[in-house]
């Protein structure tokens, strides 16, 4: 799209050019490189735990992205994995490394009957929501009876940050339990992410074999300077303790 259009530069043209490098590369990249933003593989199975994610458990991965933790834990728990994204080339690329019914939908307006996942997750997605509260109402209604709704929120634990990626609004903690509460979900747990260990080295290096094809092929393109430039604001912001990840494991029944 346009230089006035980060955020679709980050995760429908970079999906895009995600997919194709790792045909390039070979389908045993495809995970890493696929799962954008939602941390590390250890932080993923202690979510995967609390949901109780089991065979056959209906999961819907909102904001799933380039889909690879959907693809993490279908593999490793066989459930079975509906991915709801709003970018559309994020979406044919999670169909094309990985096959899973998937539609293209915001959070805040889900296609879905009320009540028919058994377990609802949404990764790295709500500060990047400008309807926040639509978001989580709606990962409440079609969570079934008993289901569990698990978040990874990116939460500003400063009062002012120096700079923001465009398209981000990050809440601090105090504002996340507000406005969690006045949606009806209840917190059962929570952890935060830089205490989880590090991916494995093999991991991580196939995730950075994948960006260097795509800076190989692109480097050049607006679009992907646009989105290495929301990228690194991001990771700066997360290394300088500005932003942090928290995990989230929550109750619809309130
Ligand atoms: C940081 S990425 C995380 C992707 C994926 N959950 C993961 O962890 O790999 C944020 C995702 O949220 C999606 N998104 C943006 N606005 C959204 C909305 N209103 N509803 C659902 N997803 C949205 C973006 O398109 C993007 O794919």
């Amino acid at each position: 799209m346009t230089e006035a259009d980060p955020m679709t530069d980050e995760f429908d043209t970079m999906a895009a050019w995600t997919a194709e490098a790792v045909a390039e590369l070979g389908s045993d990249h495809a995970i890493p490189a696929a799962c954008r933003g939602s941390g590390s593989p250890a932080a993923l199975e202690w979510l995967a735990g609390r949901l109780r994610l089991q065979p056959g458990t209906r999961l819907l991965d909102c904001g799933a992205g380039v889909g690879g933790p959907a693809e993490l834990v279908a593999r490793r728990y066989q459930v079975a994995p509906v991915l709801a994204e709003p970018m559309i080339h994020a979406c044919r690329a999670s169909a094309r490394l990985f096959g899973r019914p998937v539609v293209v939908a915001a959070g805040d307006r889900l296609p879905f009957a009320t009540g028919v996942f058994d377990a609802v997750w949404s990764l790295g997605v709500l500060c990047t929501v400008r309807d926040q509260a639509g978001l989580l109402a709606e990962l409440r209604r079609v969570s079934r009876p008993g289901a569990r709704v698990g978040l990874l929120v990116f939460l500003r634990t400063v009062a002012r940050l120096p700079e923001q990626p465009e398209g981000n609004h990050f809440l601090t903690a105090e504002e996340l339990d507000a406005l969690l509460a006045g949606v009806g979900l209840a917190v059962l747990e929570h952890a935060e992410l830089a205490d989880f260990a590090d991916p494995e080295p093999e991991w991580q290096a196939a995730a950075d074999r994948v960006e260097a094809v795509i800076e190989r092929r692109h480097g050049s393109d607006h679009r992907w300077q646009n989105a290495r430039s929301q990228e690194q604001v991001i990771g700066q912001l997360i290394s300088e303790d500005l932003v942090a990840g928290r995990l989230l494991v929550l109750d619809p029944a309130g």
